[in-house]
Order: structure tokens, then sequence, then C-alpha cells
């Protein structure tokens, strides 16, 4: 079984260029630099965890998942052999562009875009926040998380346990206008953050529900909250904390169409003493999604 070892980054594309540079530098508070066909967000040693590419269309592109080396990239791509999923090796073109040694990228069975990548190249310049964000939690707990579409929900979740070894952290049904619901499955991979993935069951145009990143006080969020509001960008969820990963946060509005999450203090879990439950409530308090998704 392949072991993901962490989301290592996320591409999007924007009709307004301009606006990715607003919201990396001055709301996240990110070091945005120029790159081929668009901008890199920085927030660690790494050259970029955030592409984000001029396009003709506001959207969510890819997700980087990373594995610990050549041998378990192999060993990946013999398991996708084994799969019914078609998959593509990066050309060099494509390695260049996220920054890594080696790429391969398929369409998870609900079409989203997944690149699976091993050798992330730096520089290991420090990140230097231009609002002062002292440290953003990434290292081994990767990047943060992200929440995707998957309407064909049962496919979806086998390719992602089977296939690339994810595990279920627990279970969410949205139902908030009763009926059957639509399930929200949080998903771990090789590291301890509570969900490096969640999946959706439904569609979301833009091609993602949120990314999440993560800072390490309880002032960085006020302080994120402070700028969202200074520099014009729409709120999308006010602050509360998850049941799940417990996770304190907002949300808003991206360029490319779907909400970031900012957040502080999520779970950090031992997986072989975890249980999986099934919550029926999204937070222990706030997080009032009607502002934004209503
Ligand atoms: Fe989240």
């Amino acid at each position: 079984m392949v072991q993901i070892r962490g989301l290592a980054y996320v591409v999007v594309e924007t009709t307004d260029i301009a606006a990715w540079r607003n919201v990396g530098e001055n709301v996240l508070g990110m070091s945005v630099l120029e790159t081929a066909g668009g901008l890199a967000l920085k927030m660690d040693e790494r050259a970029q965890r955030i592409l984000a590419l001029r396009g003709n269309a506001n959207r969510y592109l890819a997700t980087g998942w990373e594995v610990g080396g050549q041998g378990d990239f192999d060993r990946a791509l013999e398991q996708l052999a084994r799969s019914d999923i078609q998959f593509h090796i990066g050309t060099s073109a494509e390695a260049a562009s996220r920054k890594v040694r080696q790429l391969v990228w398929f369409l998870d069975p609900s079409g989203n875009r997944q690149e699976l990548v091993w050798g992330f190249k730096s520089d290991f310049s420090r990140f230097v926040s231009p609002q002062g964000v002292g440290r953003f939690v990434t290292g081994a707990l990767g990047m943060g998380h992200t929440v995707l579409p998957a309407p064909s929900f049962d496919e979806t979740y086998a390719f992602y346990k089977e296939i690339l070894g994810f595990g279920l952290a627990d279970i969410l049904v949205h139902n908030p206008a009763g009926g059957p619901g639509q399930r929200i499955y949080f998903l771990h991979c090789g590291n301890g953050r509570h969900h490096s993935l969640a999946l959706f069951e439904g569609e979301v145009p833009a091609g993602c529900v949120h990314l999440m990143v993560e800072v390490e006080s309880m002032d960085e969020i006020g302080r994120a909250y402070d700028r969202m509001l200074r520099h014009g960008a729409k709120l999308m969820c006010t602050l509360g904390r998850h049941v799940n990963d417990e996770m304190i946060s907002f949300y808003f509005a991206t360029p490319s169409g779907f909400a970031m999450e900012f957040g502080y203090g999520g779970r950090v879990i031992d997986w072989e003493n975890h249980v999986a439950f099934e919550s029926t409530a999204v937070s222990l308090w706030g997080h009032d999604f009607s502002v934004g998704f209503g």
C-alpha cells in the first residue's frame, strides 16, 4: 500500500491574478513570488505551497500529495497500475512547475485531478511573512487539508482507501433540511493531522469545497480576520470550533471560487488509539456557514 506522507501543494486557476496576490500577501500573510504562469505562494521553507495560475476560469485545479522518496513513488505507480484509473507520468515541464523531481497525475473517480510527487525542490530560504505571521503549521503534518467534491462517493472513497492508502478519521452527515443528507468522510494519510482530505458527497463547480491552512496561535486567527476585513476578502463562515479536528477557524472566499479556512489548534491524532465516530454537528460553537454559503 502506498503511504502518502501529506498534502504537499495545491494548484488553482484564476482570471484575476492580482486578487490572488492580495489574498496571498495581505490576508493569508504568505510571501508571493512571480513564477511561470502566475504566482507562487510560499508559507514555509518550500518554494511554493499554493500555485495560482492565470487562466480563463476561477477554479481549483489539482491537489499534490507526496510520498517519501523514489521507492515509494515507484510502488505507488505499481498500485495505480493495478487500479482502473488511467494515470500519466508528468512531463519535465510539469515537474518543474510543481518544483518536484517526479510527478504522476490522474483523475479520481469523481474527476478531481490528483498529483503524486516525490523530491520537492527548495533553496530552503526562510519563510518571511509580509504580515508578520510567525509560522504556518506544516512540516510532517503537510500544508493543511483540502475538501473535494465526490458525487461518485462510494467509488471515490474506495479509491482513496484502497489505492492511495487513506484511513477514515470520522464521518459527518450534512443534513440541514432532513432527508438522506450528504456524507462527508474525513480521511487521514501518513501523519497525525486529523484529516488531510475530506470527501463531500455532492457537486462543487469550483472543484473544491475549501482548503485549510493552520497557524500557531489564536492571535494569528484574530489578526488574519482583521486583515480579511481590511483587504476586502469576503467572509464565508464565522469563527467557530469544529467537533472533529477541534480546529478554531473562520472561512473566507478565494479568487478561485472556493473557500479558504484559516485555522488554529487542530488535533494531532495517535491513529493506534483513535476511535472513529459519526458527528451530527459540524462545530462545538460558531461556524455560521449561512453568511457566505446561504
Ligand atoms: Fe476544514
